[in-house]
C-alpha cells in the first residue's frame, strides 16, 4: 500500500521535524519514557516498527544484541541507515504481515505509527506473533483526549495563514465515537486514523497483550512560550501503553 511519507517532500518535512527544537523535545520526553520502561534490561533482541528516521531504534541499541526497525518510507530509511549504526533497518509495508519470523523478539516499540495502521487489532496480532512469550510491547500514540483530532493542540494551517488568533479548539469526543469512519486530516493533508483510549486497550488484550502499564508523556519542567513542551505542558498529546505478550 502506498502511503504519504514514501513522497520525498513529506518524509523530508518529517526529519526537518525531528531536527528542530520541537523534534528534540519530542525525542527527549518520549525517549526518556521508552528507557524507564527498559529498565536498563541489557542484550535485547528489539524491533521497531514505523521507526521513521531510526531516532529511537537508535536511542535503544546500547541495551539490544539485536534491533531491527521497519518503515515503509525508502527517503526516511535512507537517512536512518546514514545516521543511526547497529540497526537493521528494512522497508516494509505495515499493512502487511511482518516479513519477520515468530516469536523473534524481546521488545517491540510502535511510537506514533499505530494511528496510520487499519485494522487495529491485525496489527497488534502481527506485533504479538513477533514477540516471545513475555515479550513487551511499548505503544506511544496520540492520547485520543488531547491530541488532534479532538483537542486541537496544533494550530490548523487556516489559522496560520489568515493569523486568526491562536486558541485551543475542542472537537467533540462523542462525535468523533459514534463516527463510522474516523479518518482524520493533519494540516499538511496526511491522513490517520482516531482510536479512542479504550479501543486501543482492548485491541491490545484481543490479540494477547496483557497491559501493564500506562504513562502520560509530559515534560518534566513547566516551560513558557508556544513550542511543543509548553503545548505538551498544558494537554498531553502523547501517552505510552505498555503491555506483555501472554505465554
Ligand atoms: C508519524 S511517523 C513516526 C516515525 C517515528 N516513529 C517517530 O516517532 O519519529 C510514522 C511512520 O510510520 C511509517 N508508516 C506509516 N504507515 C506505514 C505503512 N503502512 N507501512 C510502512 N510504514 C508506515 C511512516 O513512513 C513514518 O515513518
Amino acid at each position: 500500500m502506498r502511503h504519504d511519507y514514501q513522497d520525498a517532500e513529506r518524509a523530508g518535512a518529517y526529519h526537518a521535524f525531528g531536527l528542530s527544537a520541537d523534534g528534540r523535545v519530542k525525542h527527549a520526553v518520549i525517549g526518556d519514557a521508552v528507557l524507564r520502561r527498559l529498565a536498563g534490561a541489557r542484550d535485547l533482541d528489539i524491533v521497531e516498527i514505523g521507526t521513521g528516521t531510526g531516532w529511537l531504534a537508535g536511542l535503544v541499541r546500547p541495551q539490544a544484541r539485536r534491533v531491527v526497525a521497519l518503515d515503509g518510507s525508502a527517503a526516511l530509511l535512507e537517512e536512518a541507515r546514514r545516521a543511526v549504526p547497529g540497526v537493521e533497518f528494512l522497508e516494509a509495508d505495515l499493512q502487511r504481515p511482518l516479513p519477520l519470523p515468530d516469536r523473534a523478539f524481546d521488545v517491540a516499540l510502535a511510537c506514533l505509527v499505530l494511528h496510520d495502521l487499519r485494522p487495529l487489532p491485525r496489527a497488534f496480532a502481527e506485533l504479538a506473533r513477533v514477540l516471545r512469550p513475555g515479550g513487551k510491547l511499548l505503544v506511544i500514540d496520540l492520547n485520543a483526549y488531547y491530541a488532534h483530532p479532538v483537542g486541537s493542540w496544533k494550530r490548523t494551517w487556516r489559522e496560520r495563514l489568515t493569523r486568526a488568533p491562536k486558541g485551543i479548539r475542542v472537537a467533540s469526543y462523542g462525535d468523533w465515537l459514534r463516527r463510522e469512519d474516523r479518518t482524520f486530516t493533519w494540516g499538511d493533508g496526511h491522513e490517520s486514523w482516531f482510536t479512542p483510549l479504550p479501543e486501543l486497550v482492548n485491541d491490545a488484550v484481543g490479540a494477547g497483550f496483557v497491559v501493564t502499564g500506562l504513562d502520560d508523556l509530559v515534560p518534566p519542567d513547566a516551560p513558557d512560550g508556544r513550542g511543543l513542551a509548553g503545548r505538551m505542558h498544558h494537554f498531553p498529546a502523547y501517552l505510552l501503553l505498555e503491555a506483555v505478550r501472554s505465554a
